[in-house]
């Protein structure tokens, strides 16, 4: 059985981007009979960039109810809040702290994006990679997808892992990042790739009304309702492809080709096709927001499974180091 592990940050409610990049393909790794699969909200990261405490309590909410509206099974996988088992996951980064270079700290270029570009530039953002490494390496995760983004962050998990056990013995599973290719960039209202911090994004879970406006916001050229259209460049036609079956596709080239059929119409197919392909994934992420005491329910449960673990990596860790 291969332990896949994975952590999400909670900087808000996860768009059709992080839903078709991110959840679905997470969801079906998790599914696979071979692989047992930790994911976990990365709670105590976003506090290097988010210091209101009830945004950062909503946004992991929203972050868990997409999980499990998207059908993440948390019977058989384990499902936690970070800041559940803080007590485990800081410790165990204090121990790494003390093996992780600093020279390769200072060179991770996230941390070097992050500190030209935010007003905050705190310590936290410095060992952000080591604390990554606790959430890893504390739970014997053999392999992590990420984003390519991430990468690095996995290099330095090796390097910290390996380093340790080259001093004191065998103690940590070295983890393997998994980066897939194939996984497709949803591309925003504007054309460039969706991102919260671009403000381009698609929320499905909005109400229709304001996600219909939402969609109707998609930028497209000014080409004339009697004239035919060129979907190859049309940005809602991307994001319609992306969801509709091949019939549907292959319809909605002859219509972008007829005269008389505008960018409001195939914006509406969109949303139309948005309502009925997330319909139960909608109403079951309201109902879980509307009951938030399920979500810490399940999460509890996720919280005590992954003490468990932890707490023996960290028992070694002690041992191992003279406690
Ligand atoms: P954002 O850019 O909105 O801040 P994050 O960086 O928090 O998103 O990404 C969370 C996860 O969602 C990552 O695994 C990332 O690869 C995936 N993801 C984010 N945006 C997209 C996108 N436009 N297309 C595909 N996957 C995406
Ligand atoms: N740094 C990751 C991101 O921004 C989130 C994260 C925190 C993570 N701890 C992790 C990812 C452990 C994988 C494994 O996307």
């Amino acid at each position: 059985m291969a332990r896949i592990l994975t952590g999400i940050q909670s900087t808000g409610t996860p768009h059709l981007g992080n839903i078709l990049g991110a959840i679905i393909p997470g969801i079906e790794l998790s599914k696979k009979k071979e692989n047992e699969a930790f994911f976990f909200i990365a709670d105590l990261h976003s506090l290097t960039q988010i210091k209101d405490g009830e945004q950062l309590r909503q946004n992991t909410y929203a972050t868990a109810a997409t999980w499990l509206a998207f059908g993440f099974d948390t019977s058989t996988n384990v499902f936690y809040r970070q800041s559940d088992v803080a007590a485990e996951v800081c410790q165990l980064n204090w121990f790494l702290n003390c093996y992780a270079p600093f020279p390769m700290l200072a060179n991770a270029h996230s941390f070097k994006d992050k500190s030209e570009k935010l007003s905050d530039v705190n310590a936290g953002l410095f060992v952000y990679p080591v604390l990554m490494a606790a959430d890893i390496i504390g739970y014997d995760a053999n392999f992590v997808p990420v984003g390519k983004d991430q990468q690095q962050h996995l290099e330095m998990t090796r390097d910290i892992a390996s380093s340790f056990n080259h001093i004191h013995g065998d103690t940590f599973v070295i983890p393997e990042g998994l980066y897939d290719e194939r996984v497709m960039i949803v591309p925003g209202t504007d054309g460039q790739k969706m991102s919260k911090s671009y403000n381009n994004f698609i929320d499905i879970f909005l109400s229709d009304k304001a996600l219909r406006k939402q969609i109707m916001k998609i930028e497209t050229d000014s080409t004339p309702i009697e004239e035919p259209k060129d979907w190859k460049t049309c940005n809602a036609f991307k994001l319609y492809e992306l969801l509709a079956n091949d019939a549907q596709i292959e319809e909605m080239k002859t219509n972008y080709a007829t005269p008389g059929y505008g960018y409001g119409h195939s914006k509406q197919a969109l949303f139309e096709l948005i309502c009925e392909k997330f319909k139960t994934e909608r109403v079951r992420f309201n109902e879980l927001m509307e009951n938030t005491d399920e979500l810490d329910r399940q999460l509890a449960i996720g919280a005590e499974k992954a003490r468990a673990v932890i707490g023996k990596v960290l028992a070694k860790v002690k041992s191992k180091t003279g406690y």
